[in-house]
C-alpha cells in the first residue's frame, strides 16, 4: 500500500503521521484517539465529525486527510484548557444542550468557529451556523441559546472537566 508522511497541528500539538494518501480526515483522526470526532453520515449531511481547520468548521468525512497537510487542526479534545472547559462547553451544560453527546462535539466546534469570527452573533446567525449540525436526539433550541449565552458571556464560571460532556464513542 502506498502511504505518505502527513504532518499537521491538532489542538496545539505537532503531529506527523503516516497516512494512506487517499485516507479521510475522518479516518486518520479516529485512529490517532481523536474520538470526539464522530462518525454519523460520511456524507456531509449530519456535521457530527466536524473539526476546525485553520479555524474553520469542516466536515471531516468529506476531507482527505492529506489536504490538512501543514495545518492546524482543532478537535473538541482541544477545545478545553485542561480542566477549564471552553465557555461554550460551559454554555452547554448549563443550559441542557447536551442529551446522548453524539452531536455536542460538532456543534460545539461549529459554534467556536462562529464565536470567533463574530463574538455576538444574532440569533439567526447562530442557527446558521449550525445548521450543518444535525442532532438524532432534535435537540436545537436549547444549543442555540447555549451558544448566544456563551457569546454575551452568561456561561457560569468554569467547571472541572465533565467527561461526556467532551467525548462519547
Ligand atoms: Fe461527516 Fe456526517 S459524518 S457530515
Ligand atoms: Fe444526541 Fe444530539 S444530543 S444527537
Amino acid at each position: 500500500m502506498r502511504t505518505m508522511e502527513l504532518r499537521l497541528n491538532v489542538n496545539g500539538s505537532a503531529q506527523r503521521w503516516t497516512i494512506a494518501p487517499g485516507e479521510l480526515l475522518l479516518d486518520v483522526l479516529r485512529r490517532q484517539g481523536y474520538f470526539g470526532v464522530k462518525r454519523g453520515c460520511e456524507k456531509g449531511e449530519c456535521g457530527a465529525c466536524t473539526v476546525l481547520v485553520n479555524g474553520r468548521a469542516v466536515n471531516s468525512c468529506l476531507m482527505f486527510a492529506a489536504q490538512a497537510e501543514g495545518a492546524h487542526v482543532l478537535t473538541i479534545e482541544g477545545l478545553a484548557e485542561g480542566e477549564k472547559l471552553h465557555p461554550i462547553q460551559e454554555a452547554f451544560l448549563d443550559h441542557g444542550a447536551v442529551q446522548c453527546g453524539f452531536c455536542t462535539p460538532g456543534m460545539a466546534l461549529s459554534a467556536k468557529a462562529l464565536l470567533d469570527r463574530c463574538p455576538h452573533p444574532t440569533d439567526a446567525q447562530v442557527r446558521e451556523a449550525m445548521a450543518g449540525n444535525l442532532c438524532r436526539c432534535t435537540g436545537y433550541l436549547k444549543p442555540v441559546e447555549a451558544v448566544l449565552a456563551a457569546a454575551s458571556g452568561m456561561a457560569k464560571p468554569p467547571r472541572k472537566r465533565r467527561a461526556k460532556a467532551e467525548v462519547t464513542r
